[in-house]
Formats: C-alpha cells, sequence, structure tokens
C-alpha cells in the first residue's frame, strides 16, 4: 500500500468505528471518530486509562470546532491563528453533543489541530474530529516511532500507520480557558515564552499542586518500568557503583562509570533533546538497570516540556499506583 492508500483504509476504519494508530508532530496518537462513544471505549480499554482521564478532540482546521465548542475566548482565538496548525491544545467549554466519554463528563472539551500531514489528511478523510490519547499503556512513556507503538499495542489496533519518528517529540502544550484567566495545564511543544508573548502571563499548577481530579496532570505519567531519579550535575556521580544508566542533556559526562549513555543533544539544543527524549527512555528502560539517572535541564523554552515529563517519570509516590485505580 502507498501513503495515500494507507490513509484511505485508515479513514475507513475509523468511519466504521475502529481505531487506528497515527503521527502527529508531537507523539503518536491512537485515534477513533470523536462521535463514536464505543469507538472511544475502546481506546480507554486498549491504554488501560482510567475513565476520568480525558481525551483530545483532533481537528482538521479551525472551522471544526464548532461542532465541539460553544465559544472561543478572545485570546484563545489569537493563539489559534498564531500557534495552528501546531503542539498547542486548548480547553474550552464543550457543545454538549461531545460524548461524555471523550471529556470525561467535564463541561469543557481539549482540542488541537495538528501539524502533520498525515494526521491533518486522516482526519479530513475521516470526516469527523478524531479523539486520540498518546499511543502507548497509560501511565508509560509515549511513543514516538510506529515502532515504539508496535512493541506495546500491535495486536490491539486495528493499523498503525507509519510516518516515522515524530520531528518535535514531546506531547502538546495544554492551556485552560475554562477560568478566569488561562492556565497552563502541561507545558509542551510549543513554549510558555512564545504563548505569553501573544497573550501576556498565563497561570501556572506546580506538579506537586496539580490534584488528580484536574484531570492529565496525573503526578506520575511517562514513568518507565526503571526507576529514574533526577539530579543536578553535582550528584550524578554518587551513582557510579549502581548499575545504572545516565540520560545526559548534553556532552557525556567524562570518567563516570555509567552502563550506559544516552545523550539528548550534543549540541545543548532543546528541540533536539526533546525529539530525542522519550525513545532514549525507552532504550535505557529495555537494559534492565536498577536505575536511570536523569540529568536536570534548565527550565526556559522547550526545557520547561523536558523537565515536566522527567518530573512526572521520577515520581516515587505510593499514592499514584494507577494499577489500583479501578481502570
Ligand atoms: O501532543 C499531544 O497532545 C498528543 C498527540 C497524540 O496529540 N496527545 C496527548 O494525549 O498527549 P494524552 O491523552 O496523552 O494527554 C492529553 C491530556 C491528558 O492529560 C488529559 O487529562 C488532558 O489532556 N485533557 C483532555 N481533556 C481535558 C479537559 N477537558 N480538561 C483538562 N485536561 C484535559
Ligand atoms: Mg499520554
Amino acid at each position: 500500500m502507498n501513503e495515500t492508500e494507507a490513509l484511505q483504509h485508515a479513514a475507513e476504519i475509523i468511519k466504521r468505528g475502529g481505531i487506528v494508530a497515527f503521527p502527529t508532530e508531537t507523539v503518536y496518537g491512537l485515534g477513533a471518530d470523536a462521535f463514536a462513544p464505543l469507538a472511544v471505549a475502546r481506546i480507554f480499554e486498549v491504554k488501560k486509562r482510567p475513565h476520568f482521564d480525558p481525551l483530545i478532540v483532533h481537528v482538521a482546521g479551525p472551522d471544526d470546532l464548532g461542532r465541539l465548542v460553544t465559544d472561543i475566548p478572545g485570546p484563545a482565538q489569537k493563539l489559534i491563528n498564531r500557534f495552528w496548525p501546531g503542539p498547542l491544545t486548548l480547553v474550552l467549554p464543550r457543545r454538549d453533543e461531545v460524548p461524555d466519554i471523550v471529556t470525561a463528563g467535564l463541561p469543557t472539551v481539549a482540542v488541537r489541530m495538528p501539524r502533520h500531514a498525515m494526521a491533518l489528511r486522516l482526519i479530513e478523510l475521516s470526516g469527523s474530529p478524531v479523539a486520540a490519547p498518546s499511543a502507548n499503556p497509560f501511565g508509560y512513556v509515549s511513543p514516538t516511532t510506529a515502532e515504539h507503538v508496535r512493541e506495546q499495542l500491535d495486536d490491539q489496533v486495528d493499523l498503525i500507520l507509519d510516518g516515522g519518528p515524530c520531528p518535535v517529540g514531546v506531547e502538546s502544550t495544554i492551556l485552560s480557558f475554562s477560568g478566569e484567566r488561562p492556565r497552563l495545564l502541561r507545558p509542551g511543544g510549543v513554549p510558555l515564552e512564545e504563548i505569553e508573548s501573544v497573550i501576556g502571563k498565563v497561570e501556572i499548577t506546580p506538579v506537586e499542586k496539580q490534584t488528580p481530579s484536574a484531570p492529565g496532570m496525573l503526578p506520575i505519567h511517562y514513568a518507565p518500568r526503571t526507576p529514574i531519579v533526577l539530579a543536578a550535575k553535582e550528584e550524578i556521580d554518587s551513582y557510579r557503583n549502581r548499575k545504572a544508566g545516565l540520560l545526559a542533556f548534553r556532552e557525556s559526562v567524562k570518567g563516570r562509570a555509567f552502563d550506559h549513555i544516552e545523550v539528548l543533544s550534543r549540541k545543548g539544543d532543546f528541540r533536539e533533546a526533546a525529539a530525542n527524549l522519550f525513545a532514549a527512555i525507552r532504550r535505557l528502560d529495555a537494559l534492565d538497570l536498577e536505575v536511570i539517572v536523569a540529568e536536570a535541564v534548565p527550565e526556559t523554552g522547550l526545557g520547561r516540556a523536558i523537565m515536566d515529563r522527567l518530573r512526572r517519570a521520577s515520581c516515587e509516590d505510593d499514592k499514584f499506583n494507577y494499577d489500583q485505580s479501578g481502570s
């Protein structure tokens, strides 16, 4: 099958109520027709995702929002004009027609227009907005290649579209417009600084303060099986006698005995580091190490999203053991 045929086939599957894994510029998504509750329910089953955690609805253009939201506040419209298509998700007041399973019964719906050509074409051909979480088992690192999806979900999805590695590599930035002021719910592919340059100051809720009832902000998330510890450069040395892997930001730290070292970006470029992040964590996780030591990165630009994912991956709080969440 060539790409056009594969996309047509994928759209047919979505129209018939199936589920398809597809590339976006951020990470691979697992999509269903947003207006087909049974298909969406299968996504939750396959991911073992708790039903209180709502999905992002992907649109082919701002015109599709008419079916989904009741209002687009001025600042949200400015961000749409500036950053769509792209890695920015907006949480807006929903229309009643949007199925509850998509929004977890919230009065809002999360929407985004991806920048990846295959994602856009798939949504267009499907003739409906596509609800899609990242295509990984709940709580695990998001997939940034079709191979990552195959490794974990192959026999459980109807089709996996292969669009190569995802160029951005971390999930979209999520901004909520449900309160009085815009609030950052998840740092991601569009840096906060760029958003604030368009709409001014945005409120931020730090990870520790986010309750699990603020969905998707679950502290432990993006976690590999191997424990991750987040370490400042000076602390890295203390792990040398363990069977440890190092996730370094820039040049590899010399003279230290690690079983394996992954360098996210030799030149210290945030974009390159973000694009490599999840694949590097997966490679380290496959090595049966005692611990993965992740070097802290500066929290500006995309560094904020990288640190957010590292913090969530390293959270060791027993309170957040989702195997017991009944999902
Ligand atoms: O880049 C991305 O955003 C990727 C690609 C596939 O588009 N998708 C993604 O989806 O990361 P997911 O499901 O892994 O994360 C979506 C987050 C969840 O944490 C969810 O709780 C939050 O968005 N979310 C969805 N609807 C929401 C709502 N109405 N209010 C607050 N948070 C919401
Ligand atoms: Mg996810």
